[in-house]
């Protein structure tokens, strides 16, 4: 095995785990296509609330927006979440939101380093993508019958691992302390903190975490561009709404943004 793989067995994520319910039970598959793939299927089939599902090696890793999700085998983190919320399915974009906060939380205190949210789900430290999340629900009416939260780290991987395009753009723990770090420790620490965010969300709601979401959120402030309507339109960043729209100030008014993917714009560019 390469320096900075180590294996994720359920036996070293469990000895480690600090959590009531999430990742309690657990698949662990040296080489799948899809995480998020295998856990809906375990969903379809009765698996319950909390279960998780983690491989080594994706062939076929789903990002959002139909982009893929590549990383080197044993290197990373892949694994899903399959979850039954209780809300309905208006609340997944506010969820995902409050996991995207407990990753950070868990990276910021682990490694440590000052990492943040950028809308809606990515963490990045210092504007570089080290984590991003992907949602996958099923519904019944306005009910959710299941949702999956795929979720990849970017814990071992060398900066020279990272696709061309993604060298400047992308950072792993590794590449922000320059050792390697034990991938199960890894994991059982953003478990931990996901969990802490789902029970709060499921509390309280989303607009208890909204401050915390805001101040963690590296845009804030910035100018930011995105397309709507055939157009590209371009504001700024002033806060997140109660049901986790990312609110822009723009020349032809206040915006809340849903599905837009946002980028920021640089002083240069402007
Ligand atoms: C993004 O585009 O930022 C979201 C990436 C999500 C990747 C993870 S890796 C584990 C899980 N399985 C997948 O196929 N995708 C998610």
């Amino acid at each position: 095995m390469p320096r900075g793989t180590d294996l994720l067995l359920p036996g070293e994520i469990r000895s480690r785990l600090d959590t009531r319910l999430f990742g309690r039970r657990a698949y662990y598959l040296p080489e799948v296509d899809s995480t998020n793939r295998l856990a809906s299927e375990l969903a379809r089939a009765g698996e319950s609330h909390g279960s998780l599902v983690v491989a080594d090696h994706q062939t076929g890793g789903r990002g959002r927006r139909d982009r893929s999700w590549e990383s080197p085998a044993g290197r990373n983190l892949l694994f899903s979440l399959i979850l039954r919320p209780e809300g309905s399915a208006r609340e997944v974009l506010s969820l995902t939101l409050a996991f995207s906060l407990g990753i950070a939380r868990a990276l910021s205190d682990l490694v440590p380093t000052n990492a943040g949210v950028k809308w809606p789900n990515d963490v990045e430290v210092e504007g570089r993508k080290i984590a991003g999340t992907l949602a996958e629900s099923s519904t019944r009416g306005e009910r959710t019958t299941y949702l999956i939260v795929g979720i990849g780290v970017n814990v071992n991987e060398r900066l020279e691992e990272f696709g061309g395009e993604f060298r400047d753009r992308a950072c792993s723990c590794y590449t922000l302390t320059g050792r390697d770090w034990n991938r199960a420790e890894v994991l059982a620490a953003i478990l931990l903190q996901i969990e802490k965010s789902y029970d709060e969300f499921a509390r309280a709601g989303f607009p208890s975490m909204a401050d915390r979401y805001k101040l963690s959120l590296g845009i804030l402030g910035k100018r930011v561009r995105f397309e709507r309507r055939g157009g590209t339109v371009a504001g700024t960043v002033t806060g997140v709404a109660p049901d986790g729209g990312l609110v822009v100030e723009t020349p032809g008014g206040t915006l809340t943004l849903y599905e837009e993917e946002v980028v920021r714009v640089r002083e240069e560019q402007r």
